[in-house]
């Protein structure tokens, strides 16, 4: 999928991620995009106008009014040349004045006298991120019609961790490619995904949890959705938030508030992914007190938790032919374990993860992952951004399941 030919007018807002527009830049230059940059002012204090005119072999545009030459730019031109356009990084400053209609330098008047499809992906603190004004503009822009391509989380240069890093370069590629290589084969498709942990409760204060951040499950979801589909994401605690209109979030804490979510969707779906991280176990008594550390040992006696995902493979809709995949996450024995829970829970399908390898499984970014199907096929898919491999796996998983 190449950007041959492509017209992308890639607009620079003044964040510390704009080090990172030369690599994307790059990136649609070496698919063979033609590519024009446009700064704010503000930008050019994180990368220079003469790096991003070198990389796109273009002149980059940033006042209306160039002293040296007595120009003027004319910034309805660049926008009617434009395919797409595409504004990362993205500050809160500029976000707000997209969403409110500021017109107070080049880059937000071409953005203005757009009438090609718009793309945004902003890149602040994570308060800022999170902060209800943030939000706003955001779904405000979202309402405009344009794609939304949420921040992504880690360390952030405040020294801070949390969601409001820009996505990646490889990413910001990847949606222009879904944009002019979409298919939108999922349309009309509803999924549901489970994604994070579960958090059992021993008492007010204290819960057994593990270490899923809900990356993957949030992943598959943003590309279902990218793909025309419509999604009910069920999730454990995670502090990731989602855009897209087409994916409903539904947020739980236990494993058995996360089975009720699932039971009162799952007539309607189509397709079940099973991400989450459920814990197998709950104290079989919840203190109503906080507990005291009265004793040198402390014993907690667990239960079972109902397994949310053998409870859909086993009660599928007489009318819908419903597809049900599974994970495996496992420290050892990985295929022999992944195709004992496929046969054991009646899955179409299971995501195995071996645990070990540097990059792979909870919290990271990036995973590498096998594909086990019922006939005994299987696939292997190395380490990639969980964003990539969402689409390669819903790739593999269609062309199977419906086959
Ligand atoms: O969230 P991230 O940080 O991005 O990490 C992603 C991940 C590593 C959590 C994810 O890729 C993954 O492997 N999820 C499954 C983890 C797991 O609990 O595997 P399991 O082998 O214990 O469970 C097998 C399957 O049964 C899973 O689909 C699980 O969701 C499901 N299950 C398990 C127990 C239970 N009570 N109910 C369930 O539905």
């Amino acid at each position: 999928m190449s950007l041959e030919g492509k017209k992308i007018l890639v607009g620079v807002t003044g964040g510390i991620a704009a080090y990172k527009i030369a690599s994307f830049v790059r990136l649609l230059k070496k698919q063979g995009a033609e590519v024009r940059c446009m700064m704010t002012p503000a930008s050019s204090d994180f990368i220079t106008p003469l790096t991003l005119s070198t990389l796109s072999e273009s002149p980059v545009g940033i006042e209306f009014y160039n002293s040296k030459t007595g120009e003027w730019t004319n910034h309805v031109e660049w926008a009617l040349w434009a395919d797409v356009m595409i504004f990362a990084p993205v500050t809160a400053n500029s976000l707000a004045k997209m969403a409110h209609g500021f017109s107070d330098n080049f880059l937000l008047a071409t953005y203005l006298s757009a009438k090609c499809p718009v793309f945004i992906a902003p890149a602040m603190d994570l308060d800022m991120y999170q902060h209800q004004t943030t939000k706003d503009n955001l779904l405000k822009l979202e309402s405009f019609g344009y794609t939304i391509i949420p921040a992504e989380s880690g360390f952030l240069a405040s020294g801070l961790e949390g969601q409001g890093r820009m996505a990646e370069p490889e990413v910001l590629v990847q949606y222009l490619q879904d944009h002019f290589y979409a298919d939108n084969r999922f349309s009309g498709k509803l999924f549901l995904i489970t994604a994070g942990p579960t958090y059992e409760a021993i008492d007010p204060v204290r819960f057994i949890g593990n270490h899923s951040s809900g990356k993957m499950g949030f992943a598959f979801a943003e590309a279902i959705a990218a793909l025309g589909g419509e999604v009910i994401l069920v999730t454990g605690p995670s502090n990731l938030q989602v855009m897209h209109k087409q994916i409903h979030l539904l947020r739980v804490t236990s494993a058995r508030e996360m089975l009720n979510a699932v039971q009162e969707n799952w007539s309607k779906v189509d397709v079940g992914i099973f991400a989450s991280a459920v814990a197998d176990y709950r104290p079989a008594v919840v203190e109503n007190q906080k507990i005291k550390k009265t004793e040198d040992q402390l014993q907690i006696v667990l239960e079972k938790n109902p397994d949310i995902l053998s409870w859909a493979s086993s009660n599928r809709s007489a009318v819908v032919d419903q597809k049900v995949v599974g994970f495996a996450l496992e420290t050892q024995n990985g295929i022999e374990y992944a195709k004992g829970k496929l046969e054991k829970k009646k899955l179409d399908a299971i995501v195995l993860n071996e645990m070990g390898e540097p990059g792979v499984g909870f919290g990271t970014d990036t995973n590498s992952v096998k594909l086990l199907f019922k006939n005994n096929k299987m696939c292997s898919f190395e380490l990639q951004s969980k964003k990539e491999l969402a689409f390669a796996l819903l790739n593999e998983l269609m062309n199977n399941l419906y086959e």
